[in-house]
């Protein structure tokens, strides 16, 4: 063990890293099963960033006229442009409605129907009838959904007695001949190193979102999990995939909630023109994601957006009677005012595609345990470790999310953990005792950071990785600008070694915080960049206009990726193309419509 640091010793049956919805789900469920149970979280639960969920949670319950799981999942099926697992699309369209169901019962303060029955309202690609027209499946606790779900499994797991470790940052896995078991983390308010030994370690770290410029993502989204995971020498999934939503505000990147293009938002051009209706004609503003922000993309490639250099676009809300504003969507109303100084009642909101959600992430099976490739088996578990939320890609939403699945996706996926948890691990064993070298290697990686004397900052570097992100694998892409990213973010990457760490304390030192948050997030960048030039289809969220079609045969697949000393190796994993059950049976591909 690196001499300088004392490190403290933890026994854990279940270690969860990450207190957003995912992570919480699965600390209650962990905890709720009599495990041994603690939540590991670099900011305090309620802080985590599904708190910054706005639209919704989807499920069929049927409160807005009639619905069915098996729409919901033909819709996302056709949502992940056949890229998604359809046994575990099944599985999380099957038990949303019971995963709803155990939030209310907790105390979730749902929005209310006149007859008293969870409110829900119309999210993009939500359909009835295997996609004949649109159905309000999104529920809602007004425009704070993610709010109100994450204040209660906080305090729902407080209850089930979970220990929480509150502002410990994630160092590294301690994985021992392909097994995982504990993880290394520094405790950020007076600078101890703990080390966690584990029977099961569930990764919930968010996306990576802040590998690029202009993000709705916080500040801390910077898919710490998914860099332990490249650093195991285990393999990311579907990295090229990144959702832009079409409604960041412009400038600031702040959300501004699809539910209120489901409340009856729509987008203008500086011809005051609805083009959606042009680009989608049945579902107009509310076709998926990768199609408005492709539309909006266009409109002003074209010359027909807004404001004075016409690079943005209007969300025109204002036509919406105020009341139901004030009710429906309080959170976004506020939110135009100080980010954009618009009164949504009166004028219309500068809005512009953001990058929102990684569809990628650590590869699983729809119990959240970790899945790698080895030889001709493509589904190997890798034994001690789960992950879910976005960190993991279990692939319910292939190569496009659908609005109000993601936190659908949190809780289905957490419980699933929590209940997978429950059969593998014997609470009654004691662990297998760590060796004295176990975690040494996350620490020479700290101290290697922390003892930085180069010359360029982590500032720096991190602005220059977000903008290659940024202008090189942005909603459209062509071959020579995914060869040049491949090649600026490489000298970015390069660029770290001479970074700079000036803060060489170990309390509160945010400039080693964020200089680790740097190196996790350029693992992810390249292998994104390298993912998406690799790629020659378009597919969802990933549109090449050199491969203007989704290319089934050669490319329904995973792409696979690992990442050593800057360098990717890719690969690939089939599709599921088999679903758990014949409820509904195997969705075949067609090409899509709007
Ligand atoms: O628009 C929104 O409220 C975001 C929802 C989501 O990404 O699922």
């Amino acid at each position: 063990m690196t001499k300088s640091y004392e490190v403290i010793d933890h026994e854990y049956d279940v270690v969860v890293v990450g207190a957003g919805g995912a992570g919480l789900r699965a600390t209650l469920g962990a905890a709720e099963a009599g495990l041994k149970t603690a939540c590991v979280t670099k900011v305090f639960p309620t802080r985590s960033h599904t708190v910054a969920a706005q639209g919704g949670i989807s499920a069929s319950l049927g409160n807005m006229g009639e619905d069915d799981w098996r729409w919901h999942m033909y819709d996302t099926v056709k949502g992940s442009d056949w890229l998604g697992d359809q046994d575990s699309i099944e599985y999380l369209c099957k038990n949303a409605p019971k995963a709803v169901y155990e939030l209310e019962h907790w105390g979730v303060p749902f929005s209310r129907t006149e007859d008293g029955k969870i409110y829900q309202r119309a999210f993009g690609g939500m359909t009835k009838n295997f996609g004949e027209g649109p159905v309000q499946r999104t529920c809602a606790a007004a425009d704070r959904t993610g709010h109100a779900i994450l204040h209660t499994l906080y305090g729902q797991s407080v209850k089930e007695k979970a220990e929480f470790f509150i502002e410990y940052f994630a160092l590294d896995l301690i994985m021992d001949k392909g097994e995982c078991r504990g993880l290394m983390a520094w405790k950020l308010d007076d600078g101890t190193i703990h080390r966690f030994n584990a029977k099961m370690v569930i990764l919930a770290t968010g996306g990576y979102g802040r590998a690029f410029f202009s993000c709705t993502s916080a500040h801390t989204c910077t898919g710490d999990g998914n860099a332990m995971v490249l650093r195991a020498g285990l393999p990311l999934q579907d990295m090229e995939f990144v959702q832009f939503h079409p409604t960041g505000i412009y400038g600031a990147g702040c959300l501004i909630t699809e539910g209120a293009r489901g409340e009856g938002g729509y987008l203008t051009n500086s011809e005051g023109e609805r083009f959606m209706e042009r680009y989608a004609p049945s579902a107009k503003d509310l076709a998926s994601r990768d199609v408005v922000s492709r539309a909006m993309t266009i409109e002003i490639r074209e010359g027909r957006g807004v404001g004075p250099n016409k690079d943005h676009i209007h969300l025109n809300l204002n036509h919406i009677p105020s009341e139901t504003l004030a009710e429906r969507l309080p959170g976004i109303s506020e939110t135009a005012k100080v980010f954009s100084g618009v009164d949504v009642t009166k004028g219309p909101i500068p809005v512009l595609p953001t990058v929102h959600y990684n569809m990628g992430g650590i590869p699983t099976n729809y119990h959240g345990e970790v899945l790698t490739k080895d030889g001709e088996n493509t589904d190997k578990v890798v034994p001690g470790l789960m992950a879910i939320g976005e960190a993991g890609c279990v692939s319910v939403h292939g190569a496009n999310r659908l609005g109000s699945n993601s936190l659908i996706d949190l809780v289905v996926f957490g419980r699933a953990a929590g209940l997978r948890c429950k059969e593998l691990v014997d609470p009654s064993t004691s662990n297998p005792a760590f060796g004295e070298d176990d975690g040494t290697k996350a620490l020479d990686r700290l101290d290697g950071f922390r003892n930085a004397k180069g010359g360029t900052s982590t500032a720096e570097l991190r602005l220059n990785m977000q903008r290659v992100m940024q202008s090189n694998c942005a909603v459209f892409r062509t071959g020579d600008v995914l060869e040049e990213g491949t090649e600026l973010i490489r000298e970015v990457q390069k660029g770290g070694e001479d970074i700079a760490v000036t803060d060489r304390s170990m309390v509160w030192n945010t400039d080693l915080v964020e200089t680790l948050e740097y190196d996790n997030l350029i693992a992810q960048a390249m292998v994104t960049m390298d993912s998406a030039a690799n790629r020659q289809e378009s597919r969802g969220a990933h549109a090449r206009e050199d491969y203007p079609d989704r290319d089934d045969e050669n490319w329904m697949k995973h792409t696979i990726a690992w990442y050593e000393g800057g360098d990717t190796n890719i690969d690939y994993r089939p599709v599921h193309t088999y679903t758990m059950s014949n409820d509904i049976g195997y969705i075949e591909p067609k090409k899509r419509v709007y």
